[in-house]
């Protein structure tokens, strides 16, 4: 045992902006106060209701995450947040038709008190919306400094001591860094020329990380994942984390997959497809937009087979994604997957799954647990890439020169390393003494 990091406590309140009012973020907020009176338990949270082995099997020491790391109270988050909408979160959560009546009546007031501040906005990243709560600015840099605004206008009315930052905004379209995305100095230039590789999403990112606020994306857009703000990030303390949640179908695919291979199965297809019908799947159904979600899923398994290391196993394996906009089935998602396999002498056999899922259900104690975890973080003294989120994430961001970890399990061994090489425990590594002695 070590002494672990000096990590200042969660003293004051913690804000969470959420860039996007819609489905997952109102589902978000709803829950918190559903929690909050009493009305529900934190189902789905590892940072509420995880706990943490320590020391060797014998010693019975697994506390709760929440007792061994000091996180903020639930009772001491606020919420904020954008939206190209004016709704209120209260009026917002009814449109996307996620949780019933009976629980919004009961936060109706706490939930219409959280108004969306304007947003950043431009069609040209999301083709399938259009809202009327849109900031004008001279130029990219003009907006950015109206978002750090807006920031320090939330932090001083409510009283914050700290915030953080999700995109729980719509996925916008495929883009790939640019020139202006290689330093800050070219960004920064960038967002004076108003230069169109720097989307939307982006303009928050770099507002929040010149503030030293931590920010994760839980879309599958390219936003901070560039050289300029990793270098700003370095400048101003700032941890990072995405991207694009892992919730539903690639969540049983990164739990199937290590499955299968570590029984040395080989895999020659994997059709996956989804109905879905709110209005993430609206926004999905635009090429463009769908494109950056198809890249998004479609890593997870090249990097769990490793079809260079296996190639008898997983060199050919036919990876299929499509989702399809069924507007009645609204939030919830149906996803089906085929898995063709290959055992003992190639006889083929095949997986079927199909996962009823609820989207939004499935994604906001991620948001709870991504923005408690990166609050941690900055306490910690963490800045840049916080790889040891991976856990959450469907395209985790990684350091340079090394490949993304999916596998869930290693994922999750990696998330409770840190929060016990935090404390000073000993790492787990499963070679513990106890198997030998
Ligand atoms: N629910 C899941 O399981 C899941 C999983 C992974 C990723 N995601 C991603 O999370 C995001 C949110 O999903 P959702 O279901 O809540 O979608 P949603 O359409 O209900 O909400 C997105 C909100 O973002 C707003 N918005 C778009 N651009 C904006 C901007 N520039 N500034 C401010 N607001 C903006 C929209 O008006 C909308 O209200 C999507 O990108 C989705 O792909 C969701």
């Amino acid at each position: 045992m070590t002494n672990g990091i000096d990590i200042a406590p969660a003293k004051g309140k913690l804000g969470v902006l959420l860039v996007g009012l819609g489905a997952v973020a109102t589902t978000t907020i709803a829950g918190v106060m559903a929690i909050r009176k009493g009305l529900a338990k934190p189902i789905g949270s590892l940072a509420e209701m995880g706990t943490i082995r320590l020391g060797k099997r014998t010693d019975n020491r697994s506390p709760k995450i929440r007792e061994f790391v000091p996180l903020a109270e639930l009772n001491d988050i606020v919420f904020g947040g954008w939206d190209i909408f004016e709704d209120n979160v209260y009026e917002s959560a009814k449109h996307a038709g996620v949780l019933e009546d009976k629980l919004l009546d009961q936060l109706k007031d706490e939930m219409s008190a959280i108004k969306p501040m304007s947003a950043v906005f431009d069609r040209h990243y999301v083709k399938r919306l259009d809202g009327p709560n849109v900031k004008k600015g001279k130029n990219k840099k003009d907006l950015a400094d109206q978002l750090i605004a807006d920031i320090r206008n939330f932090k001083k009315a409510n009283k914050c001591d700290r915030l953080v930052m999700v995109w729980t905004g719509s996925t916008e379209i495929y883009m790939t860094p640019a020139a202006c995305h290689q330093s800050l100095a070219a960004f920064e230039k960038g967002l004076e020329a108003s230069d169109p590789a720097i989307a939307s999403s982006q303009i928050y990112a770099y507002a929040a990380i010149k503030e030293g606020i931590p920010h994760a994306n839980a879309a599958p857009n390219l936003s901070a994942d560039i050289p300029a703000l990793f270098e700003l990030a370095q400048q101003t303390g700032t941890p990072l984390a995405g991207s694009d949640m892992k919730t539903g179908q690639t969540l049983i695919k990164t739990v199937i997959a290590p499955g299968l291979k570590a029984r040395m199965l080989g895999v020659a297809g994997w059709y996956s497809t989804n109905i879905l019908g709110n209005r993430d799947g609206e926004v999905l159904d635009d090429p463009e937009s769908f494109k950056t979600k198809e890249e998004s899923k479609k890593s997870a398994l090249d990097y769990i087979f490793q079809p260079h290391i296996y190639p008898d196993l997983y060199k050919d394996i036919s990876h299929v994604v499509r989702i399809n906009y069924y507007p009645p089935r609204g939030d919830n998602k149906e996803g089906w997957d085929n898995i063709d396999i290959f055992g003992w002498l190639n006889y083929p056999m095949q997986l079927k799954i199909n996962f009823l899922c609820r989207d939004s259900i499935l994604a906001a104690p991620i948001v709870l647990d991504v923005a408690l975890f990166m609050d941690l973080a900055k306490r910690a003294g963490y800045k840049g890439i916080q790889e040891w989120l991976s856990f959450y994430f469907k395209n985790p961001m990684h350091a340079e020169g090394l490949y993304p970890e999916h596998d869930l399990f290693i994922q999750l061994m990696k998330l409770k390393n840190n929060l016990r090489h935090m404390r000073g425990e000993e790492l787990i590594t499963h070679l513990g003494r106890e198997y030998y002695d």
